[in-house]
């Protein structure tokens, strides 16, 4: 990455929820706070703010990562998918969600976004997980409600489903 000065704001193009997208920030700028307040892309949570709580986690060229320990310079030519991209149509949710809704996977939904994103590449890599790879990928995420029991009831819900019919998202 070339020298960036603090204090300059840069321009940073990346690819959101596949939508080409392009911001003015600094380099000390989160890419956290880059997508809430700069893109409005507020589905992504601020938690810890130290990569602990999982609640801001997205996916950066398909994989999970926590955007509270990226820069948002470092996002340049990246594809970017948060919370905003799973559902299939703005009328229909992912049979992530959807078995989330089910189950009743969240309580005041605060983890709600990054565990989906999470279990939504997990998924995608391990089609067929035990209950214990669920409850080992669910515990880089920490829920203030303390709903893990309907959250791995809906993650469990969504894999079989997922193996019975194609992704839609
Ligand atoms: S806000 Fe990023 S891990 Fe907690
Ligand atoms: S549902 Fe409230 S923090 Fe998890």
């Amino acid at each position: 990455m070339p020298r960036l000065n603090a204090g300059t704001r840069h321009r940073v193009c990346f690819t959101l929820n596949g939508r080409a997208v392009e911001t003015m920030c600094e380099p000390r700028l989160l890419l956290l706070d880059a997508l809430r307040q700069e893109l409005a892309a507020t589905g992504t949570h601020a938690g810890c703010e130290h990569g602990v709580c999982g609640a801001c986690t997205i996916q950066v060229d398909g994989q999970m990562a926590r955007a509270c320990l990226m820069l948002a310079v470092q996002a340049e030519g990246a594809e970017i998918r948060t919370v905003e991209g799973l559902a299939p149509a703005p009328d229909r949710l992912s049979v992530l969600q959807e078995a989330f809704r089910t189950h009743h996977g969240l309580q005041c939904g605060f983890c709600t976004p990054g565990i989906l994103m999470t279990l939504d590449a997990f998924l995608r890599d391990q089609p067929s997980p035990s209950e214990q790879e669920l409850r080992e990928v669910l515990s880089g995420h920490l829920c203030r409600c303390t709903g893990y029991a309907p959250i791995l009831r809906a993650a469990m819900a969504a894999a079989d489903r997922l193996r019975e019919e194609p992704r839609d998202a």
